[in-house]
């Protein structure tokens, strides 16, 4: 069933291997953390491995939860990370994220492409709408998300024609005849909307390579539409199997309505895995990693997701359908919302139950736990049934775990046919499977 079909996989550096109580561990290594060069030797090993890329996720406010007990030395711009990690490494793709919410689409076009052209063609641009971080730009309080996705469709059109009105072929380099560009190939874009006005064109041209790969994170019923007609890959939250086939299906579905190949989307769940050499010690890897979520925090996250209150309740009572909130009330994401209010409805789970979903305790990601054959089987499991076109790797626990997934999951998985034991290509959109360069 697998056939022809290999994992597309990217590794996050957002360091959720020292999460938890992981980090206070005697050789958890966490003071590196502070250092560009704990990264780089990161993205070494995954380039050694052939992964298609890297990935930062990245949020514009800093949260009172990231503050005290968890290990977080400030969130650096990821862009600018990616620059530093583009010098040292040759093929891994880099996938770094901006809002469309906070920044000005010239700056970011120009940022981006900058990203493409010092790593030879191996940037992506994640696009998020955002959460929250609306008062650091005089914006508060944070635009609706219906409002969000309409400036993040003009934002990211934007960007696109900024990358088109300085095309690669515009430069010519002719010493004999004195012409060095072809400035009718140079155009402004005039661009006048709702929520920016740019005249263009952009400061550099575009990568020979050709057009940035677009990555999208946000699964509402807009953000589903928004990704399904530009996103090459969506960042996904997939807490369970089917909920990763519905939203895989219904992308396909969707993307096809606009016009493309379903086959040109790849759905890319974060893999939250913790892995160690028995069942017993992943089990204790991941307990140590949500040691620090007591009762109150589990029952203030799931007011923060859902707006519903269980604290009153016992933890054996069952949560029913009936219980939860009004749907259009405001939540801070409708994504990791609408997950939950599903599984609750489907399941009608306990209380205690409730308080250990992903949703609550995480970022709605797919956990798996346990040795490296149950980690891959759960990988199979969810390719075979097309919930999946490959992940975002977020180790958990430990190094260990991480260097584990390295030794010997990957070249399992190589083995078995689903990944690639070499590079094809040079650049993001060859990893990929991205053909033209031209669109
Ligand atoms: C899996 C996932 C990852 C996200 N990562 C980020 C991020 O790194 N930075 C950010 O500002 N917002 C991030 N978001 C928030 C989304 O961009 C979006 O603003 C939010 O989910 C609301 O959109 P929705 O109504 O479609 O859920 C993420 C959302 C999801 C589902």
């Amino acid at each position: 069933m697998t056939a022809n079909r290999q994992l597309c996989i990217g590794l996050s550096l957002n360091a959720t291997w020292m999460k938890g109580e992981g980090w206070r561990h005697p050789d958890s290594g966490v003071e590196k953390m502070g250092s560009i060069d704990y990264y780089i030797d990161w993205a070494k090993i995954a380039e050694k491995s052939k992964l298609d890329f890297l990935f930062r996720a990245d949020y514009l406010y800093v949260s009172p939860q990231m503050l005290g007990d968890s290990a977080n030395f400030g969130s650096p711009d990821p862009t600018m990370m990616f620059a530093a990690i583009a010098r040292e490494t040759e093929r891994i793709g880099l996938v770094t994220t901006v809002s469309t919410t906070f920044n000005p689409p010239y700056v970011v076009a120009r940022q981006l492409q900058t990203l493409h052209w010092l790593s030879n063609g191996r940037a992506g641009w994640n696009i998020v709408t955002s959460i929250e971080g609306a008062e650091n730009f005089g914006n508060s309080p944070m635009p609706s998300p219906q409002e969000r996705y309409t400036k993040a469709m003009e934002f990211t059109d934007v960007v696109r024609k900024l990358w088109e009105s300085f095309p690669n072929e515009a430069i010519i380099i002719d010493r004999e005849s004195g012409i060095f560009s072809d400035k009718d190939k140079v155009a402004a874009v005039h661009h006048s909307g709702d929520y920016f006005s740019v005249k263009g064109p952009l400061t550099l041209s575009s990568h020979k390579s050709g057009t940035l790969p677009l990555f999208q994170a946000g699964a509402s019923e807009v953000g589903r539409n928004f990704a399904s007609s530009i996103a090459d890959a969506i960042f996904a939250a997939m807490p369970d199997i089917e909920s990763g086939v519905e939203l895989r299906n219904d992308l396909r579905r969707r993307a096809a309505e606009h016009g493309r190949d379903p086959n040109t989307i790849k759905v890319l769940p974060g893999l939250y895995f913790f892995l160690a050499d028995t069942r017993e010690e992943a089990q204790e890897l991941h307990n140590v990693a949500h040691a620090h979520l007591s009762i109150e925090r589990r029952h203030a996250s799931l007011r923060s997701v859902l707006g519903l209150d269980l604290s009153e309740f016992p933890s054996n009572q069952r949560v029913t359908a009936d219980m939860l909130p009004d749907p259009n009330q405001p939540v801070r994401s409708r994504t990791h919302a609408e997950l939950l209010r599903r599984y609750i409805t489907k399941h009608q789970p306990t209380v205690e139950e409730v308080l250990a979903r992903p949703e609550v305790v995480g970022s709605a990601h797919w956990v798996s736990v346990g040795t490296v054959e149950d980690v891959l089987n759960d990988i199979i499991e969810r390719f075979e049934a097309r919930a999946i076109d490959g992940f975002i790797a977020l180790p958990g626990g430990s190094e260990k775990s991480m260097e584990i997934f390295f030794e010997k999951l990957v070249p399992q998985l190589v083995q078995k046919g689903l990944f690639r034991s070499e590079y094809m290509g040079e650049t993001l959109r060859e990893h990929l499977g991205i053909r033209s360069f031209s669109d």
